[in-house]
């Protein structure tokens, strides 16, 4: 796979996982039974360091898997005339699939999903890709069909898991202008 570049807006970036440095930063963003219920499944207990190094192992071999990143700091006066870049949260780009997960709650529904996507879907016509899509995004979450839907997507199925869980799944056309 060719070295990944850091994609960046301003003052948000995506910079691409290193391992096994990014898993200790991540570890603290799969604790939260909120984040696993949206990202995972509902009821999803906190993972173990083991299974988020597993799923970002899986994730970096998968896609292109980048880190989210802010300068600056959420929640906190910034004195600094150079602010230092904070990671945020993961996203993973594959044709197929496009799970993000914004891992610190205070950054969440402040534009930084609908930035991150706009550099995703830049990087996928970059690479000559006809479509995105967002696999399974559990029907509850609306955050996340909201983010998708703002960005252009289009419903293209709907389905229940093995689990029972309902889905939705979102497709966004990239041929054309
Ligand atoms: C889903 C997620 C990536 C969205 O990113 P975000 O930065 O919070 O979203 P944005 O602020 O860019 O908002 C994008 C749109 O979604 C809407 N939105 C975001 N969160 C919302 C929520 N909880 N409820 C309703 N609408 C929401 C915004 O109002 C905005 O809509 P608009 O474009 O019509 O104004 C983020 O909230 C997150 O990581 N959540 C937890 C994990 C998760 O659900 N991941 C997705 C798994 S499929």
């Amino acid at each position: 796979m060719p070295r990944l570049e850091v994609l960046q807006e301003g003052n948000v970036r995506l910079r691409p996982v290193s391992l096994p440095d990014d898993i200790d930063v991540a570890w603290a963003w799969y604790q939260d039974v909120e984040t696993l219920a949206l990202s995972q499944r509902p009821g999803t207990e906190p993972l173990s360091r083991d299974r988020v190094a597993r799923m970002y192992q899986y994730q970096a071999a998968h896609g292109e898997f980048y880190m989210i990143e802010i300068q600056g700091a959420i929640g906190v006066q910034d004195a600094a005339d150079s602010p230092s870049w904070h990671p945020i949260g993961d996203v993973m780009l594959a044709p197929d699939t496009l799970p993000i997960v914004i891992g610190v709650p205070a950054a969440r529904r402040r534009g930084i999903g609908r930035r991150v996507l706009a550099l995703l879907i830049a990087r996928a016509r970059q690479l000559g890709w006809p479509t995105l899509q967002a696999k399974e995004i559990w029907s509850y979450n609306e955050g996340s069909r909201r983010l998708f839907q703002s960005a252009g997507f289009v419903l293209a199925a709907t389905g229940v898991d093995p689990g029972g869980q309902p889905y939705e799944r979102y497709r966004l056309d990239l041929r054309g202008p």
